[in-house]
């Protein structure tokens, strides 16, 4: 089964990124470590990334059109796109809602998710692993 992975803003940059909060693997490796896990769990992962909030809300529509299951780590737009939000209603397929870093446990302005509310479940704070349980969890919501 296909999995459709949306990577939201700035993430594409982890290499320059606080390795504190985001870990060090470059935005390549994340990329290899997330198809990896989705061919041991059964899935062909299409993963991309965009800092533009139109073409992630494009992606949401085909995803919406084509009945395709959704990873999305939204990146900063997490905290205040009623757009994505809106579009990731449009998903009937199960979403997920994947951080790598644990926004709760951050500033403030991390604490509010506008997207939360129309997923199926939110992960995060597991780095590169968040992607893996939300990959397992997706097996279980598919099976
Ligand atoms: C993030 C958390 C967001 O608050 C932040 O804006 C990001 C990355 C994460 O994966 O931890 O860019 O979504």
């Amino acid at each position: 089964m296909k999995v459709l992975v949306i990577n939201g803003p700035n993430l594409a940059r982890l290499d320059i990124r606080d390795s504190s909060i985001y870990g060090d693997m470059s935005y390549p490796q994340l990329v290899a470590h997330i198809e990896g896990a989705a061919k041991t769990h059964g899935f062909t992962a299409d993963v991309r990334q965009s800092d533009d909030e139109a073409m992630i809300i494009s992606w949401l529509h085909e995803a919406a059109d084509s009945s395709i299951p959704v990873i999305i780590n939204p990146a900063a737009f997490t905290h205040y796109s009623y757009a994505i939000r809106d579009a990731a209603e449009l998903v009937k397929a199960p979403l997920i809602e994947v951080h790598l870093s644990n926004p709760l446990a951050r500033e403030e302005f991390r604490h509010t998710s506008v997207i939360s509310g129309v997923a199926n479940g939110t992960i995060g704070g597991f780095g590169p692993n968040s992607y893996v349980l939300a990959l397992i969890a997706l097996k279980a919501l598919t099976s």
